[in-house]
């Protein structure tokens, strides 16, 4: 071994296997081996968030046998860390040579040819790969604790953190598993919101508070078994402060990321109505205090309490929301939501600008129900941090199975509606494994 040369290996290290010892066992051969271990941010750039923190993940490299350095490496791209290391080899498993990561390759050895490095690709470990160990354990599923720190280092780790409406196991299971690749990254939901509005309609009943806590925990249950990745609990008003606290420790023990509670009172009725229906806001303390009492109540640093803030919605002006958003933050809150149902987006552009002044770290929470026309990317430069689909599961489902609904009476018969409306008998039998033994 040649201990005057540079071994740079980069690496996720998430779930370790016998195909990274491969290459760092390769690796130090040939020299001093440093590991860059991605960040949470680099990973999350591409693809899903690691199971393990990065604090984690290089602590176990660090002790892995032949690494002698492990440094983070904060990008996908490595050429800033190797301009750093300047390292005479670079090592990866000879799958970069296809895909995605072609590109990463060949500005690896364009950089590191500078200096006269060389590239080496390991034939990658038949039999074994991050991605099917990855599905092994989703399979196994996850704790409570664990998803519910993952929502803190999502926001921490990602431009914008995308969640999307669950009213029951099988929304749950769309939004954990559902995966499309645009320009060849992989983009999923990241968490789950269990929305007061379709949890209620779902129930066919009206979103006024009228569903209890219980009753709705029943049917998140459903969706916290068969999914892991963190959800954000619509609490509505919180209802009175001395209960609050206990849907705090609740929602906590069940391993829930957030609650997010509206800064109205009395008879709760949907914000989407707008000022078409009596939309009482509570005094800026009376909140706050709600807030503190919650904030007194969780148990672990991890849960997040955020308010959100009904003065659009209830016609007042962005200088109203910007004061009671400041209050709020004062009193503790882990972020804010602010709602709106104007179709422009200006009100909630306005507010964000404004915001930032003062909070550039507090998350700021958006539903875009109505100003559907703005992409992630913009609401990233306006400052959002969370974008939350709130409805759309619920709305799409529904037209579907009026529309079947209908063509079974109209037909006198399912024929139709089976070809035009529904999947085939063999999908829906083979939707959920463990259906066939
Ligand atoms: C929900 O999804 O229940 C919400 C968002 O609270 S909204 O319906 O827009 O008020
Ligand atoms: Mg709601």
């Amino acid at each position: 071994m040649d201990k005057k040369k540079t071994v740079y290996v980069g690496m996720s290290a998430d779930i370790i296997h016998t195909g990274h010892l491969n290459i760092i066992h390769e690796a130090m051969k040939l020299g001093r081996v440093v590991v860059g271990v991605l960040t949470d941010e680099a990973i999350a750039s591409y693809k899903r968030l690691p199971y393990l923190t990065y604090e984690q993940r290089s602590e176990i490299v660090a002790n892995l046998k032949g690494v002698d350095e492990v440094i983070p490496q904060t990008t996908l791209d490595y050429v800033p860390n190797l301009e750093k290391v300047r390292p005479d080899y670079v090592l990866h498993g000879d799958d970069w040579k296809q895909g995605v990561q072609q590109k990463t390759r060949q500005r690896v050895i364009d950089c590191i040819s500078q200096w006269g490095g060389k590239v080496i690709d390991i034939p990658y470990t038949q039999g074994i790969s991050s991605s099917m160990l990855n599905q092994r354990l989703k399979e196994i599923g996850t704790t409570p604790e664990v998803r519910m720190k993952r929502l803190r280092r999502l926001i921490a780790a990602k431009p914008i953190v995308r969640i999307l409406e669950s009213h029951s196991g099988l929304t749950g299971l769309i939004a954990e598993n559902v995966c499309v690749e645009v320009n060849n990254v992989k983009r999923e939901f990241d968490g789950m919101w269990a929305s007061s509005l379709t949890d209620s309609t779902s129930k066919g009943k009206p979103d006024i508070e009228a569903v209890d806590l219980t009753t709705r925990l029943h049917g998140l249950n459903d969706a916290l078994e068969v999914t892991t990745k963190p959800f954000i609990y619509d609490g509505d008003t919180g209802g009175k402060l001395e209960h609050f606290v206990f849907t705090v420790r609740t929602l906590e023990r069940l391993g829930v990321s957030a609650v997010i509670i509206e800064d109205k009172v009395g008879l709760k009725q949907n914000s989407l109505f707008g000022t078409d229906a009596v939309q009482t806001q509570d005094t800026i303390e009376g909140f706050c205090a709600k807030i503190k009492a919650g904030k007194n109540a969780q148990i672990t640093d991890d849960f997040m309490i955020i308010a959100r803030c009904e003065s659009l919605i209830a016609g007042k002006p962005i200088s109203d929301a910007i004061k009671r958003c400041f209050a709020y933050v004062e009193a503790g809150v882990d972020g804010i939501m602010i709602h709106s149902k104007e179709k422009t987006g200006e009100d909630i552009k306005e507010f964000c600008r404004q915001f930032r002044v003062k909070y550039t770290d507090v998350p700021i929470v958006v539903v875009p129900t109505t100003y559907n026309q703005f992409t992630e990317e913009e609401l990233v430069s306006w400052g959002i941090n969370v974008v939350i689909y709130a409805n759309h599961m619920l709305r799409a489902s529904y037209p579907a199975m009026m529309n079947c609904a209908k063509s079974i009476l109209m037909h006198s018969r399912s024929k139709e509606a089976a070809n035009e409306y529904c999947m085939p008998i063999k999908e829906i039998l083979e939707l959920i494994p463990g259906t066939k033994n």
